[in-house]
């Protein structure tokens, strides 16, 4: 990570963006043939239509994070040798060591990065983003890759209705670069965590990992748990909360953003905090009916999806917002 720093104080631009799913659709009438569900009651109370899902026997999260990086390095313009860190926000890695961002950095050719995975769960790449972004300003790095990936099928039981139908696989990734220009980048980044609510969203690998109050859970170790009751309760106030805060800190209003790219957890969570914000629908862009929650996959798929087809405008500012296992939260709002 020794390429040339940048000497005082900077912006920093997005350079290019990049995203993979799994070809494998796994639609709501998929899950019906599996379980006692359907497709008008997951539609109804999710927004969700179809997942894409790994082929585990081959593939797995650093699968999906290594296209996602290659076609960010080849948006960007860029060669991987420019790259002076490599982060990868996950909770699904194939392994806990190496980290998913060291095997991808290696793969592709990123010698001269540092490499390190984050995890915040679905939180996960709008903190990355950050820290990265926060590391540039300071003049410790130029150039870092941030990716969210996800390999959400490797720890679902898809025995259990509850929790399966939500989930599916994604990798997203945004190359940023340090900028002469100091307006551009992050100009307001909140981040915080309240450990007391980690039993709403966990994945236990021991038995003594399980609180006394979820014993009976039939979903089997090694899976996630949730208890989405509680999870919506404070997905809905926490996104307002964290929306109206960005607002209120950057003096924006929803007319001055061009987009407002939430973590895609259920429609109904998105549009309770749209509609009590006051946010036309057309600011905030959907993809959950196509590849429901990707955890911290979701943003940068988002992000890569509008960067792609220009909705991403210069000189407007956009914002992002997340929350998520842990729990965790998070916003940036950026200039581009
Ligand atoms: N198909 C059919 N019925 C289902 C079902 C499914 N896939 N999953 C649950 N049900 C049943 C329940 O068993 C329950 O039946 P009962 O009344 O006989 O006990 C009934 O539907 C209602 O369940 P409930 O949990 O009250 O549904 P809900 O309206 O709260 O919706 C979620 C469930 C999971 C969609 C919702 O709670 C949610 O989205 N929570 C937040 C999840 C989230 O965003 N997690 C990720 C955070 S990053």
């Amino acid at each position: 990570m020794m390429g040339q720093l940048p000497s005082g104080a900077c912006g920093v631009r997005i350079l290019g963006t990049g995203s993979a799913v799994p070809d494998r659709r796994l639609t709501n009438d998929d899950f019906a043939r599996m379980m006692d569900t359907s497709d008008e009651w997951i539609t109804q109370r999710t927004g969700i239509r179809e997942r894409r899902v790994l082929d585990l026997r081959t593939e797995g999260c650093s699968t999906l994070a290594q296209r996602a990086l290659e076609r960010a390095i080849e948006g960007a313009g860029i060669k991987a040798e420019e790259l002076d860190f490599v982060i990868v926000a996950t909770v699904t890695m194939e392994m806990t060591c190496p980290s998913v961002a060291c095997r991808i950095a290696g793969a592709v050719g990123a010698k001269n990065a540092a490499a390190f995975d984050l995890g915040a769960a679905c939180s996960g790449f709008v903190y990355a983003l950050n820290t990265a972004e926060a590391m540039i300003r300071a003049g410790r790095a130029r150039t870092i890759a941030v990716l969210g990936a996800e390999a959400m099928s490797s720890i679902l039981d898809y025995t259990d209705r509850s929790v399966s139908i939500l989930f599916g696989d994604a990798a997203g990734c945004a190359i940023i670069q340090a900028d002469p220009d100091p307006t551009k980048g992050c100009i307001y980044q909140h981040m915080g965590a309240d450990g007391s609510g980690w039993h709403a969203l966990y994945i236990p690998r021991r038995e003594s990992d399980v609180p006394a109050e979820d014993a009976d859970n039939p979903i089997r170790l090694g899976s996630l748990r949730m208890n989405g009751k509680e999870v919506f309760r404070f997905a809905v106030t926490k996104f307002k909360e964290v929306m109206e805060d960005a607002f209120k800190k950057t003096s924006l209003t929803p007319d001055d953003v061009s987009q407002v790219i939430c973590h895609q957890s259920n429609i109904r969570i998105i549009d309770a905090a749209r509609e009590k914000l006051g946010i036309d629908s057309s600011k905030i862009y959907v993809n959950i009916d196509r590849y429901g929650n990707s955890s911290a996959g979701s943003v940068p798929l988002c992000l890569d999806e509008l960067w792609r087809a220009g909705k991403i405008t210069k000189g407007k500012p956009f914002m992002m917002v997340a929350f998520g296992g842990g729990l965790t939260w998070a916003s940036s709002v950026w200039n581009t």
